[in-house]
């Protein structure tokens, strides 16, 4: 039997696996060409221009109609999603407390309060059962991501927040083009919002976010938000602001980027949830304790990373161990997805212990890790991916 990495041995990836790398040529030409005709007719490109209208469309195909506005950020772009709604001041809007700061920060700063809600026990989602526990009278919205790729209980949670008139805000962060019963993620939603910043499944270049909804005029007052209440008639500037809002907007540059990349997003998606689902399957075949499960009926999961429950009564060793052995030899790993915005300090300040207990997310730290893969990877990547796993079972399974 071959040594293991971490007792030194020969790592089985030496150079570990590709990162992901969004651009090719097509990227450079494209702001080339706009930096370049900026420069011949001395007119600066800025925003809301040519290349953001062109996105915009894009973004509204891909998603089978509907409407969408483009920001800088995602968290900007869940910032004027939440005030396009026009809740009722002061109102709680609930959170899962697996997600990034970013889905907070802004609840908070337009002046309600964020209700965090535990994940389910399958996995990286919360479920409509954790959701209810926490609804009360004074519940304008819910946010729900859809974390890793990997769809939630979506059609359940919509109807049931539908029923309670009770506002859905999506995270399709992490979820570029995953579905729910062959339907996008983001159209159960009243309206919904994307990071499209440069790790996401499509990118815009550094930072970006989109905003869409079924609904035209959410759409509209998420526009007025963040181009600082301007109000346009026929696409032009009338003079007039109507509205209080801040500048969110995204540059040409950046909008340019984001066709490039639309173009490029239906192959990405189907290349990552074929790697997952491909994975998901040799983990089941080779018996491995490291599995894919919990995930709901009729979702295709678009595996931003794949979430993988380690089962610990069939290990010999501790998971940070198991976990180590398979990063020595070169998988791109964590051991622990640790993003709860509610452990920070700033956001506990003056509210109760007994909202701030998660006990399905810290018992989801004990036993789940996530693995790391990418839509440039090669059959030989993912076939690396299942011999270094097996490598350490032979080793450490009970
Ligand atoms: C689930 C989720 N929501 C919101 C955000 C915030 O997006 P941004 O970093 O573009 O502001 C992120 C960022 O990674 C995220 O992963």
């Amino acid at each position: 039997m071959k040594k293991l990495a971490i007792d030194g041995g020969k790592p089985l990836r030496p150079k570990g696996f590709p990162e992901r790398f969004p651009y090719d040529k097509r990227e450079l030409n494209i702001v080339t060409n706009i930096m370049k005709l900026s420069i011949k007719t001395g007119i600066p490109f800025r925003y809301n221009d040519k290349y953001s209208k062109i996105y915009e469309k894009k973004f509204i195909k891909f998603m089978n109609g509907g409407f969408c506005n483009l920001v800088n950020s995602g968290t900007n772009a869940l910032l004027a999603s939440i005030a396009s709604l026009k809740l009722k001041e002061k109102s709680d809007i609930l959170v899962p407390c697996l997600t990034d700061v970013g889905c907070v920060t802004p609840i908070v700063i337009l002046g309600f309060k964020p209700i965090p809600v535990d994940i389910s026990q399958k996995n990286f989602n919360v479920s409509l059962d954790e959701i209810k526990k926490k609804i009360t009278k004074n519940t304008s919205a819910v946010i729900v991501a859809h974390i890793g790729g990997e769809v939630t209980d979506i059609d359940k949670i919509s109807k049931y927040l539908k029923s309670r008139k009770i506002k859905l805000i999506e995270d399709c962060s992490q979820s570029h083009g995953a579905m729910f019963k062959k339907k996008k993620v983001g159209t159960f939603g009243d309206i919904s919002f994307f990071s499209t910043m440069s790790s996401k499944l499509h990118t815009t270049g550094g930072t970006g976010g989109v905003i869409f909804s079924k609904y035209k005029n959410l759409i509209h007052n998420s526009k007025l938000f963040s181009d600082r209440g301007k109000y346009f008639k026929n696409s032009k500037f009338t003079g007039k602001y109507i509205s209080t809002g801040l500048n969110l907007t995204i540059d040409e540059l950046s909008s340019a980027i984001g066709t490039i990349q639309l173009d490029k997003l239906s192959s990405t998606i189907k290349k990552t949830n074929s790697i997952g689902e491909y994975l998901k399957k040799k983990l089941i075949n080779i018996k491995s304790p490291s599995k894919i499960t919990g995930q709901y009926k009729n979702t295709f999961n678009v595996y931003w990373f794949l979430r993988i429950t380690l089962n610990l009564t069939k290990i010999k060793v501790s998971k940070k161990k198991y976990c180590e052995a398979l990063k020595k030899e070169g998988l791109n790993l964590s051991e622990k997805y640790i993003y709860n915005p509610f452990y920070q300090k700033w956001i506990a300040k003056n509210r109760s212990k007994k909202q701030f207990k998660f006990p399905n997310y810290d018992e989801s730290l004990k036993k789940n890790y996530v693995i790391f893969i990418r839509e440039n990877y090669k059959k030989k990547d993912v076939e690396d991916i299942i011999k270094i796993i097996k490598k350490i079972d032979n080793e450490f399974k009970k």
